[in-house]
């Protein structure tokens, strides 16, 4: 069952009825100030950090869950209101659609004659959230109608808005501008705070309330505020207790008339020798100067124009067309904007994220760039620079850092020791993409250190050598904390209720557990550096680490391999994980596919072995398992994975994540079909026709679907925020559909489905486009190029002159 449908012209998602099983997101923003908004006007918006900069409350695990943040009432004479969004209020609506676009989302509906269409956006450049409402009296007679706005307004720490009360109940503070109406919520600026919100409306404010109580009345939720009822705010000024903002617009419509409110809701920052502008009285010249900037509807226009144009821009960098149209809409579309968000908040805010725990993960937001690279490079770099700077002085790394201060996390520390091979990837993306060698030789510190500086290859050195420094009894990489698979927690050894595995150190002796993932991570990465090596200049030591990956490979097959697919884990004890021996866990999805990535065991037959126990013991119509058979009960060995319920998570869910490695391994083995089957398995697009049991949004990967364990197999969690974006557009763009940067050219080596008849694509790279016809004359994958009406050898269109701005490429498939 559907609730909705693509709009693949506008580049939108139509929802068609309010009640989607759960709240159905899009992200605003791109810069520094980004909301999420639901499918019913829900949400909540911050300024670069969900906790410490949110300005609105949020109440997460609610009922209903997509509760708090902004809401908007109408009212008509005779005292009937509803929400032209749906929520709060709910009432059944005569129309509803919701559309979520790149950047923006518009709600319109109709309710006794009465349309309403708002859309929301975050302008470019700016830290403002735009609300403009469209209203149109289509009824045949003249209407008094009246506007209702809300938010409430969060004390900004959002962990502490939710746990101090006996301080917050008492420190909230507002300003209204009775002249303009304008609300600006002030908590806390009197003592450190520099910043400031300010909620706006365009229209004449005939009444406001700030304090929450007064405009809900005791004893009432959001659906059905006293003052919305009455038609009547009251002009309160809050102090304490809970702070909001509302207005009051009354409107009279003739038949046919149509109006224009707008409402800003904005970020503010005030120099600190120019904070007050009379003692305690807050100096709002600045943020006036934005509100009276943005009060206008054909300036709006245009400032929407320059985010279509923006997002047309990035997704203009590679577009496909292909047989199948789900791969032509992830591809073209969706799947790099969800890549952009990933960038963007790495895991910190979603629905199933809470802004509050989690900041920037290290391993994540690496993961984030091997698909991001491509879009802005510029910023990827920044993101490489900054990543680099938490790393430690042993190469290890801070497994998260905050967005706003970008220092490690010390709550969650480091030791998850699969982390800063990650870096290695991302900077060989970024290198791929950009050709900037320069990127090697900027400087970033360890641990944010001052004066510990060094280039960042160097940090790449480290890296690698943080590995070889922590070699097991087997020689295999020791996992310390855990590695990619962050409930794996081999020496935690913990047996209280509670604990949080994040963030619980390790037991005893941790020299003895030991990744077989880490150890094809690490292969992979070292042939990644001796690429760079090679490339930018340092030859010399590419040699060194292929001798390392090829000794690892080596070790991996000799000690990691199980007879028929490669082995998770060592335990502290010895025992193995992911073995034919275990009773559970006896196969895990990553070491096949991290493993055959890196190149082991691709010419002697185990590669191709682990690929086909995957596809007998993983593979569901659902996508593929993290591992079978399911953990039945906690193993204090193994520690967090045994924790969740069997089909759930870690404890063989099917963790989206991990499936394009598969299908890469398969690309790479030449497996068209099987690549793409598994990919349609999880493409959210496929999954469209099945909302009703897939729940999550249509659009974007969720992290997690139950497997086949579960009593809800099939149903997504925890969508958005996941590396299955980068992972899965890695796959589909540069194995499946072949189309990859390397650092001599652009490589087209399609392994696609045999029944393809071919496809075409644009790809803008390193400032050519490329143009790419690719037609199948045989059954197999054996590709010959011709560039710009040349044959050529191999499968790399060699990097063209300067001047030349346009290639065409006709790749024949047989
Ligand atoms: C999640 C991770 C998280 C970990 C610890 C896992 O199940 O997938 O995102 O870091 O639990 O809470
Ligand atoms: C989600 C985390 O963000 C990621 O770092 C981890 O690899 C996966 N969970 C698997 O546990």
């Amino acid at each position: 069952m559907r609730y909705g449908r693509f709009d693949d012209g506008a580049h939108e998602y139509v929802i068609e009825r309010p009640d989607t099983p759960l709240p159905w997101i899009n992200y605003l923003g791109q810069e520094e100030f980004f909301s999420l908004i639901s499918n019913t006007g829900g949400g909540y918006c911050f300024y670069r950090d969900a906790r410490l900069r949110r300005l609105l409350r949020y109440r997460y695990n609610s009922a209903p869950t997509d509760v708090g943040g902004r809401a908007l009432y109408l009212r008509l004479a005779d005292g009937e209101f509803w929400s032209p969004t749906w929520q709060p209020v709910r009432r059944a609506l005569q129309a509803y659609e919701c559309r979520h676009g790149m950047g923006y989302s518009r709600i319109s509906s109709t309710y006794r004659g009465v349309s309403a269409a708002v859309t929301y956006f975050v302008p470019l450049g700016q830290t403002l959230e735009v609300w403009r409402v469209k209203l149109a009296n289509r009824n045949a007679r003249p209407i008094d109608l009246q506007l209702f706005s809300l938010v409430e307004f969060c004390l900004w720490d959002a962990w502490d808005d939710q746990t101090n009360f006996q301080r917050n109940y008492s420190i909230g503070e507002v300003e209204v501008d009775s002249g303009t109406g304008v609300i600006y919520h002030k908590t806390e600026y009197r003592e450190r705070r520099n910043h400031f919100a300010y909620f706006a409306c365009s229209a004449p404010v005939a009444g406001f309330d700030t304090q929450r109580e007064a405009f809900l009345g005791a004893y009432r939720g959001l659906d059905r505020p006293m003052a919305v009822e009455e038609g009547r705010c009251r002009g309160t000024v809050a102090h304490g207790w809970a702070p909001i903002g509302a207005h009051q617009v009354e409107l009279t419509l003739g038949s046919g008339d149509e109006r224009e409110v707008i409402f800003l809701l904005g970020y503010a920052e005030n120099p600190p020798e120019d904070k007050f502008s009379a003692p305690n009285k807050l100096n709002t010249a600045r943020a006036r100067a934005t509100i009276a900037a943005h009060f206008d509807s054909s300036g709006l226009d245009a400032v929407l124009d320059d985010l279509h144009a923006h997002w047309e821009r990035l997704l203009g960098v590679y577009q496909v067309g292909t047989p199948d149209e789900h791969v032509n809409r992830m591809v073209n579309v969706w799947n790099p904007y969800q890549v952009v968000a990933t960038f963007n908040l790495s895991r910190s805010a979603s629905l199933f994220e809470s802004g509050i725990g989690r900041g920037m993960g290290f391993r994540d937001s690496n993961q984030d760039l091997l698909a991001f690279v491509q879009l802005a490079p510029p910023l990827a770099r920044q993101r490489l620079l900054d990543l680099a700077a938490t790393q430690l002085p042993n190469g290890g790394a801070y497994h998260q850092y905050q967005p706003l201060t970008k220092r490690g996390n010390d709550a969650v520390g480091s030791g998850f020791n699969d982390d800063p091979l990650w870096l290695v990837l991302a900077v060989s993306a970024y290198l791929k993409e950009s050709g900037d060698g320069s990127v090697l030789e900027a400087l970033a510190p360890y641990d944010n250190a001052p004066g510990s500086e060094t280039p960042l290859y160097e940090h790449l050195q480290r890296a690698l050598r943080y590995t070889l420094e922590r070699l097991g009894p087997h020689g295999l990489p020791q996992i310390g904390h855990a590695d990619w698979n962050d409930c794996l927690n081999l020496n935690c050894f913990s047996s209280e209720p509670g604990e949080s595995f994040q963030t619980h150190s390790d037991q005893g002796d941790t020299t003895k557990a030991e990744s077989v993932f880490i150890a094809g991570l690490f292969v992979l990465a070292a042939r990644e550096m001796a690429e760079i090596s090679r490339h930018f200049e340092r030859a010399e030591e590419a040699e060194g680490y292929i001798k390392a990956a090829d000794a690892m490979a080596q070790v991996t097959m000799q000690r990691g391999w199980d007879g028929e697919w490669f082995l998770r884990a060592y335990d502290r004890m010895g025992a193995k994980v992911g073995s034919r021996e275990c009773s559970e866990g006896r196969v895990f999805i990553e070491p096949q596919g991290m493993c055959a990535m890196a190149g082991i065991g691709l010419d002697d037959g185990r590669a191709q072995s682990a690929l086909a126990a995957v596809r007998q013991h993983l593979a569901t119509p659902h996508g593929l398992i993290l591992q079978q058979p399911a953990y039945s009960r906690y193993y204090l060995n193994l520690g967090e994975i045994s924790s969740y319920p069997p089909g759930y998570k870690e404890n063989a869910g099917i963790f989206c994540h991990t499936n394009p490695w598969i299908m890469i391994a398969e690309a790479m083995l030449g497996h068209g079909d099987q690549a793409h089957d598994y990919y349609t398995r999880i493409n959210p697009s496929a999954r469209e026709a099945i909302s009703e049991v897939h729940r999550c949004e249509p659009y974007v990967y969720a992290q997690m679907i139950a497997g086949r364990d579960a009593a809800t197999h099939g149903e997504a969690k925890n969508s958005w925020l996941t590396g299955t974006a980068a992972w899965n557009y890695v796959a589909v763009s540069q194995w499946i559909l072949g189309i990859r940067p390397t650092f001599t050219g652009l490589q087209v080596s399609p392994v696609i489905p045999t029944h393809w008849p071919g496809f075409s694509a644009t790809r803008i790279f390193r400032g050519a486009t490329y143009h790419v016809d690719v037609r199948r004359k045989g059954p197999g994958n054996a590709v010959s190029l011709e560039v710009d009406g040349q044959p050529i050898q191999g499968s790399i269109v060699p990097l063209p002159a300067a001047s030349q701005l346009e290639v065409r490429v006709v790749a024949t498939i047989c």
